[in-house]
């Protein structure tokens, strides 16, 4: 008799019949451009999901979702105050009081002159790419270039996803690819070989949030931050996934200290506390500067709705030293799963990488996680790239940070990590 049937021979259905009824609309309606796991999402608290059929599940991969943690009390309360007594949406064409007190605590907390505002993550590094590219054409380049690096992931717009996301067999987008960008491998060498006269700036992530993630290493940061002052380009970091707080920093590249500071940041995600999107260009005077009136812009970036949930959450984080607590909690987590048989982890404070050894893909393992029978607690992640050469599979664990303890992450791993990941490989 067979005592264990493999996650991938199993069947991973909606939870309840009003979860199915909400899929069954959705997917009826709304394009195909996203795979969801069949589990609807009616209400959040915390560190927990819940649907419509009396189920709840932790959020264990809120690094996408971009939250600190669900309806945190004070975000809600500064937007609904704002919604309720403040100015709906007033253009940048005028002045608005939240909008001093975010551009404020930003510089603040980052160290750099300025921010320009925009919603979501991939409008920011849309703008960052704009801003390089215009400091070429300034410069008197006539095809201005921006070196990137394999495996990258800033966002959808073309610029982007025209010049290859993670596998360019998988050709996302059938489009013309977008001139501008020179996509090279993640080497210093290659960075090296790649810069002529018409690069302006080199633009990567800390970590490789999506691809992963894949972390960086100090030397090799340092490394592409010594390339760009010697050859007098700019450095532009995505921080979008692994800034404010969730790798232990305000900005993940503050780990390898100060001479490592690129010219400028885009920061997104849990900037909007999860409610508003929310999103930034941040950056030296010298960087800032091509931004001129015109050259950039949203009707939402930087509206005051959005600029009192970035508020709130900044106050957040500095209050209740979320980078101190990210360090801690991850440090604990990682420690955890190294126990259990048949994966290899890696982490930058709570955004954690499992491999999975011999699989092609860890989605099987995550769907069991959420849905399996019975599991308490049901717990969503996300099933990541695999590594053919290393003929592993990945999933990325990114709890909300302000919501975990060392009592939930043990609750997790002990009932439902360890139990399904020790018997995900093959
Ligand atoms: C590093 C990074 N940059 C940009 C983006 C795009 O952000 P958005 O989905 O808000 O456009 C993402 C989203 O996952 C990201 O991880």
């Amino acid at each position: 008799m067979q005592d264990f049937l493999s996650y991938n021979k199993r069947q991973y259905s909606p939870l309840g019949p009003r979860s199915a009824e909400f899929i069954r609309r959705i997917d009826a309606h709304s394009a195909h451009n996203y795979e969801p796991y069949p589990f609807v999402v009616e209400r959040a608290k915390g560190p927990w999901l819940y649907d419509p059929d009396g189920n709840k599940a932790l959020d264990f991969l809120s690094a996408y979702s971009a939250i600190l943690t669900h309806q945190h009390p004070g975000v809600i309360e500064a937007v609904k105050k704002e919604m309720a007594a403040g100015c709906d949406l007033v253009s940048r064409a005028i002045y608005s009081a939240p909008f001093a007190d975010m551009v404020e605590i930003i510089t603040r907390l980052t160290g750099y002159d300025r921010v320009m505002p925009k919603s979501d993550g991939g409008s920011s590094t849309d703008s960052a790419l704009s801003g390089l590219l215009m400091h070429g054409y300034e410069r008197g380049i006539k095809n201005p270039e921006v070196i990137v690096t394999e495996n990258y992931f800033h966002g959808r717009s073309w610029i982007f996803t025209s010049n290859a996301l993670f596998d360019p067999e998988q050709s996302f987008r059938k489009v013309p690819r977008a001139r501008g960008v020179v996509v090279v491998k993640d080497n210093i060498d290659a960075i090296k070989a790649a810069i002529d006269k018409n690069t302006v700036g080199i633009f990567i992530e800390t970590h490789k949030g999506e691809a992963g993630p894949l972390f960086s290493t100090k030397a090799h940061f340092l490394a592409i931050r010594q390339l760009t002052r010697e050859n007098g380009i700019f450095l532009g970091v995505d921080e979008i996934q692994t800034g404010l707080g969730r790798c232990g920093y305000i900005m993940a590249w503050q780990e390898y200290g100060e001479e490592a500071r690129p010219d400028f940041v885009t920061l997104g995600k849990a900037l909007g506390g999860g409610i508003i999107p929310v999103s930034a260009v941040v950056g030296t005077e010298e960087f800032m500067k091509i931004y001129t009136p015109g050259s950039d812009g949203s009707t939402f970036g930087g509206y005051p709705l959005a600029c009192v949930a970035a508020c709130a959450v900044l106050n957040y984080i500095i209050e209740e030293n979320i980078p101190e607590k990210v360090k801690e909690l991850g440090q604990y987590f990682v420690g955890k799963l190294r126990t259990i048989p048949g994966i290899e982890v890696e982490n930058r404070g709570l955004l954690i990488r499992v491999e999975i050894k011999n699989v092609d893909t860890a989605k099987y393992a995550c769907h069991e996680m959420l849905l399996g029978k019975n599991r308490n607690p049901r717990i969503f992640m996300k099933h990541g790239h695999a590594n053919r050469e290393k003929n592993v599979a990945y999933t990325r664990i990114a709890p909300p940070p302000g919501a975990m303890t060392k009592e939930l992450i043990d609750f997790a791993v002990e009932n439902t990590i360890a139990p399904v990941l020790s018997r995900a490989s093959k």
